[in-house]
């Protein structure tokens, strides 16, 4: 049984020795596909696979299709929006995530980028603290929470909007629930986006609703690129002066945002939110670990198809 680690931005060498102590010890094969360049190399790395462990790699029904003895695909980490979920059920493979296992790395960085943003990217200028102003969590799943923890210790005042999770939830850790997007954007000094990037989400970050937001806005974005509007969002940017934005996902835009928005503006060059050894060895072992138990006992738990 052949389980193959398809990861164009790899994993750190810890979590990746890790990964290959849990197949081994279980009686599989390992193979390890890194930082690879073009689509053909996947397709043929694929081809003799039984299990597969991706992270933002895109798998689609021509990978699936050059995967003749594919099994199971997991995305080590949240959000599953590289895998076609049609075609791998038409293909007979079982696709999951790890959901939770890097989370806490991605809150920390949407947090470290708040700091570099109020304190106007380190320029040695006089910014604003993060102490009193109000965070609005756009979703509080398991990265909005662990930011919202985080934030309380910041001493911020934390709300958050999320059409899924029940009130008491988001009381019980201390956040007040609003029940718009609307009022989570007008009472937000800094909203932090954690939807993922789904057919009702995409593009739903547009220059109506963050219109809304109070004078001298932050934007930030750990989540998904496809779910803001960037049109929208640079014609906003050009209106409001006041407006800064700083995401962890490049936009297509990047340049021109550069160029028009300097002092605030900030992307990272490559999405790093999950790129810490803890968050690669949670995610990736728990990867592991999910297809041996798949095999050995028919465990579907996590998955998504
Ligand atoms: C996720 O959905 O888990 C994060 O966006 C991390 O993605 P990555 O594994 O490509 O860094």
């Amino acid at each position: 049984m052949k389980i193959l680690v398809a990861t164009e931005k790899p994993f750190a060498k810890v979590a990746v020795d890790g990964i290959r102590k849990e197949i081994e010890s279980a009686g599989y094969e390992p193979a390890l596909l890194e930082k690879y360049t073009k689509k053909e190399q996947l397709l043929a790395a694929v081809s003799d696979a039984d299990a597969l462990i991706i992270r933002s790699d895109i798998v689609d029904a021509e990978v699936l299709d050059a995967a003749k003895r594919l099994k199971i695909v997991v995305r080590a980490g949240a959000g599953y929006d590289n895998i076609d979920l049609a075609a791998a059920t038409s293909h007979n493979v079982v696709a999951m995530n790890t959901p939770g296992q890097n989370s806490n790395a991605v809150a920390e960085l949407a947090l470290g980028l708040m700091v570099y943003a109020v304190r106007n990217f380190y320029g040695g200028t006089s910014g604003t603290e993060l102490m009193g102003k109000t965070l609005g969590i756009h979703a509080f799943g398991n990265v909005g929470r662990n930011v919202a923890r985080i934030a309380k210790g910041f001493g911020m005042n934390v709300i958050a909007y999320d059409a899924y999770c029940p009130d008491d939830v988001m009381q019980a850790a201390g956040v007040e629930a609003v029940h718009s997007a609307e009022e989570l954007y007008s009472r937000s000094n800094i909203v932090s986006l954690h939807i993922p990037a789904t057919a009702e989400t995409k593009n739903s970050i547009n220059r109506a609703l963050l219109s809304l937001m109070p004078e001298g806005g932050l934007l930030v974005n750990t989540a998904r690129k496809e779910v803001i509007n960037e049109e929208e969002l640079i014609q906003l940017m050009q209106e409001r002066t006041d407006i800064k934005y700083v995401t962890d996902i490049m936009p297509a835009a990047d340049q021109k945002m550069q160029e028009l928005f300097t002092g605030r503006y900030f992307s990272t060059p490559k999405k790093m939110g999950a790129q810490t050894a803890e968050a690669n060895i949670n995610a990736g072992i728990a990867a592991a670990k999910q297809i041996v138990d798949f095999f050995k006992t028919g465990n579907t738990r996590f998955k998504v198809n």
